[in-house]
């Protein structure tokens, strides 16, 4: 079957998509330059009320162990860190649209945040324990990875049951069915949604790879780590939807993050515990 419509029509035909705050599109890039310091980030916080009382709260949440101590933004960023401040804002942003239901992938109220709350601290995991790459990078790209589902939903919807019928007949995964019903796969339009909204390149890359790091022309560690993050998330159960269908690991995704197969087990082990006590402290605050 051919494309329908193309990735750019979708996207502005999509009435309810978000869009990305400027101040949060700043931090991001802020926070990932070698000149940001505590007070530019403060200080675009502070531009987004609503924004920034999230951050604090955050900040002061048990799972930092911190709780009443920390009473201003500055202070904020200087005891947890830029990038730890940067991820903060990101999941006070997105957890409004990722805890939508979407029934074209079979996922309910807060599944899609589950999913993709899970996939970025396994992708932190991952990071940590390859010692290649930047934890808190992996974990901006993971929290992203699945944006092009919002898009791709309203399309979807009538034709889930087609496609899991026709992932159970031919063995395929998920995305090579969204691939032959509709031309292109929700990895594709994340990308580009990532581009439009002019984020890091980690994370376009991470949206767009994520399901085959193996076809990017340049690996990316993130990248690998985010698909490594997203195949334990799906094999774990969080958030599953219709498109964890015949979701293989990559071979070469290992090999990249100088891993093991037994560090599945172990990332996968503290990926339980993690998801959990972020969960916990973070779902009421944001929510
Ligand atoms: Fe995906
Ligand atoms: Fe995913």
């Amino acid at each position: 079957m051919g494309v329908i419509i193309t990735i750019d029509e979708m996207i502005d035909r999509t009435a309810d998509l978000p869009v990305i705050p400027a101040v949060a599109l700043r931090i991001m890039h802020e926070a990932d330059s070698n000149t940001a310091s505590a007070s530019q980030i403060a200080m675009l916080l502070a531009r987004d009320p609503a924004l920034a009382s999230r951050v604090l709260r955050l900040a002061n949440s048990a799972y930092y162990g911190l709780s009443g101590q920390v009473f201003g933004l500055k202070e904020a960023v200087v005891v947890l860190g830029l990038r730890c401040v940067k991820n903060l804002a990101l999941v006070a942003v997105s957890y409004p649209w990722l805890s939508k239901p979407l029934h074209g992938y079979g996922l309910d109220p807060k599944d899609l945040w589950m999913h993709s709350h899970g996939t970025a601290v396994a992708a932190m995991l991952a990071a940590q324990r390859s010692g290649r790459l930047r934890d808190d990078e992996a974990f901006t790209a993971g929290l992203l990875h699945d944006i092009g589902k919002l898009a791709m939903n309203v399309w979807l919807e009538r034709k889930t049951e087609a496609l899991i019928q026709l992932s159970s007949l031919n063995g395929w995964s998920f995305v090579e069915c969204e691939r032959t019903v509709l031309g292109y796969d929700h990895g594709q339009v994340g990308g580009r949604i990532a581009e439009r909204w002019n984020l890091p390149l980690s994370v376009i890359d991470s949206a767009r790879f994520h399901h085959e790091p193996d076809t990017r022309p340049d690996p990316s560690l993130v990248v690998d780590a985010v698909h490594l993050g997203d195949y334990l998330a799906s094999a774990l159960g969080f958030g599953m939807g219709a498109d964890g269908l015949q979701y293989a690991l990559q071979p070469n995704t290992l090999v990249r993050l100088g891993l093991h197969p037994q560090d599945i087990d172990r990332i996968a082990d503290d990926l339980e515990r993690e998801r959990r006590l972020q969960a916990e402290s973070f779902e009421e605050i944001v929510a």
